[in-house]
């Protein structure tokens, strides 16, 4: 991949940005010296106070401990809604876009007031108070959005579990933060197809008895079981709710939510983020990274139920009192033309999507997108995993008509909002590259030893120094969080991405050094994969590495090995296949399913990933040392059966 291949930012595009080149770079020094001046500025030009901070930052990356904008009081909503409303109270605020074209609604800041307000006062008759962990599991409709603001007017903290995670996952959220209420809907809706949500639901609370209430949308108004106790119809709670529920004054340090996502080992980790830090970096970023103005249509066509939800649908736009877009569907349906005719119908100005979701149009054609009208496109944004050249090349040719440039945002649930990103009307752009640190953000590259490695080179990505909307804490568990990723390199955080620096100082993600997977930009944990698998009363051991995947980008390759008797068979292979999406949910279906005598382990029973890796991308030349191996035999077979050639 060669560095020359540089985008100027087009010229258009450059003149009237938020921020050009010699801009960029004056905050960003100011933000690393001066930090005291430049934060103070940003949290007064972002965020409405009820009270000032007394003390900009403090932290300490030996235990991960942070505290931003310290004793400043705020609520998030009244940032995000109230503000808005002597000015923008009759402006859109959320454009709905439904599964079904036909289907499709616009809220103003005054409506989103309203809904927010009564829900907020539904929530506290039930009992919710400040502190309080709130679970919404939904659909890709307005409530959600309504759902998570309720939660942070009156102070509680919402844990949104994604509405395609499987019962189990749900249980296991829902009782690892011990939320008492959740908030679901009948059914969703996606390509056409309903999703249980309500019975996906009914059956996690079968085992979660600290739950008193269940809040339930009507979407589908499909059939659905009702428990007198606990159940409530939202339309019903909040038709007889008041309209004003006033704001739970917050410290900026207050949690606002717990978003769970996958390590390397173990069960899915509680992310929590607070309140301040993470609001002004979410809105910053959306402001400049999308060079967001007054009256754009600005669309992320992400979940809410994933971190890119939270910071880019949510927060980010609805502080910057943007009009932010939400789609119940999927990108092909009815067909692979669907993300243009919205961005057509809407008059969509700035569009941020995956890179999966861009291979997989790209391969439905280009018609799909050149018969639609895409003129009212400036900008377009990728996020969550590596993009591809092919894919960027064709996102800014076809999709973009070399109008519009392109942002490749790297950054986690853990960091909150981008990290890394080019500024568009200040950064040339490379395909593939994520470039630049946002202000305050300072990235390092360190060897495996911890050392810095400086000037171009490649290396294990970590974080210098605190940012505003870093995680604070996993969930009941700071043992974890500091074992996590303040512990491989001492002071500093650890990203688990290895990245490579180029002359220009660019930053490349070259992925994931740790076992978590990235399907289709969907983080999940090898051991949670493996976990299910064994579960199986056949499997005695299975091993699950990523493979190379041309749409997903890393497909899950697992290695069974079976109890001693057991036949391999299609009937166990779907049962396999099964057990992963009722444990996890249908994001973990296994690719491959590689029958495995035996696993390659080291003389103390180590299995040794870097080769079940390299097999299954079919990568033999190097396997690297297999010396250590207590029976190099097993290697030998795995390759003779190797399933990708
Ligand atoms: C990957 C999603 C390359 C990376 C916001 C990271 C990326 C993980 C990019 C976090 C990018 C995200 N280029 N890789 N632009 N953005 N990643 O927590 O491996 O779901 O660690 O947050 O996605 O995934 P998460």
């Amino acid at each position: 991949m060669s560095d020359t291949n540089v985008r100027p930012v087009p010229g258009d595009f450059a003149s009237e940005a938020h921020i050009d080149n010699e801009t960029y770079h004056e905050m960003y020094r100011c933000s690393i010296e001066e930090p005291e001046v430049f934060w103070a500025e940003q949290a007064k030009k972002f965020i409405d106070w009820e009270s000032p901070w007394s003390e900009i930052n403090t932290f300490d990356f030996m235990t991960g401990e942070a505290s931003w904008f310290t004793d400043g009081k705020l609520n998030v909503t009244v940032n995000c809604i109230d503000r808005h409303l002597a000015t923008k109270g009759d402006q859109t605020a959320i454009i709905w876009e439904g599964d079904d074209p036909e289907e499709s609604a616009y809220i103003t800041y005054n409506e989103l007031s309203e809904q927010v307000n009564k829900l907020a006062n539904v929530l506290k008759s039930r009992g919710v108070k400040r502190g309080d962990r709130v679970c919404i599991y939904m659909p890709m409709i307005q409530e959600a959005v309504y759902a998570m603001l309720a939660t942070a007017r009156i102070g509680a903290v919402h844990s949104v579990v994604f509405g395609g995670f499987s019962p189990d996952a749900l249980k296991d959220r829902i009782l690892d933060s011990d939320c008492q209420v959740v908030i679901t809907s009948d059914e969703g809706l996606r390509g056409g197809k309903k999703v249980p949500l309500k019975a996906n639901a009914d059956a996690a609370l079968r085992h979660c008895p600290n739950v008193h209430t269940c809040i339930v949308v009507e979407r589908t108004r499909g059939l659905v079981e009702w428990n007198e106790k606990r159940d409530v119809w939202y339309h019903e709670a909040i038709a007889e709710a008041k309209d004003y529920c006033p704001p739970e004054h917050m410290d900026a340090e207050d949690p606002l939510f717990i978003l769970y996502t996958s390590g390397s080992t173990g069960k899915p980790k509680g992310v929590l983020h607070t309140t301040a830090g993470y609001l002004l970096q979410a809105a910053m970023t959306h402001k400049y990274v999308f060079d967001y103005k007054e009256g754009d249509v600005y669309w992320c066509t992400a979940d809410v139920g994933w971190v890119t939800g939270h910071s880019y649908i949510v927060y980010g736009p609805l502080c910057n009192g943007a009009i932010t877009l939400i789609f119940e569907g999927v990108p092909t349906y009815p067909d692979a033309s669907r993300f243009w005719q919205v961005v057509e119908k809407h008059k969509v100005n700035i569009f941020y999507t995956a890179p999966t979701a861009i291979r997989s149009l790209m391969g439905a054609g280009d018609e799909f997108v050149t018969n639609t009208d895409r003129s009212s496109l400036r900008l377009l944004g990728t996020v969550g995993e590596p993009i591809n050249p092919e894919a960027w090349e064709w996102y800014y040719k076809v999709v973009g008509e070399e109008r519009c440039p392109i942002v490749d945002t790297w950054w986690q649930t853990e960091t909150g909002a981008h990290m890394l990103t080019p500024l568009p009307g200040a950064i040339d752009m490379k395909p593939g590259c994520a470039t630049v640190p946002f202000f305050g953000v300072q990235p390092v590259l360190l060897d495996t030893d911890g050392k810095e490695i400086e000037g171009p080179g490649e290396g294990n990505l970590a974080i210098k120094a605190s940012w505003p909307s870093q995680i604070r804490g996993v969930y009941g568990d700071m043992g974890r969080y500091q074992e996590t990723y303040f512990s491989a390199f001492k002071g500093y955080y650890f990203t688990g991405d290895g990245a490579r620096r180029d002359e220009d100082g660019h930053y490349w993600i070259t992925g994931r050094v740790d076992d978590v997977l990235n399907v289709s930009g969907h983080r999940m944990g090898t051991a949670e994969v493996e976990s299910a698998l064994v579960l199986h009363p056949k499997v005695a051991e299975a091993a699950v590495v990523g493979c190379p995947h041309d749409i997903k980008g890393q497909g899950i390759y697992a290695y069974v090995t079976l109890m001693s008797g057991e036949e391999p068979s299609d009937e166990l292979r779907k049962e396999l296949i099964s057990i992963c999406v009722k444990e996890i949910g249908p994001i973990a279906k296994p690719d491959y399913i590689h029958w495995a005598p035996g696993l390659p382990k080291t003389r103390s029973g180590k299995i040794m990933r870097r080769i079940l890796r390299k097999i299954a991308a079919n990568e033999l030349e190097n396997l690297g040392d297999t010396s250590t191996l207590a029976d190099p035999s097993v290697v030998d077979d795995l390759i003779e059966n190797r399933l990708i050639r």
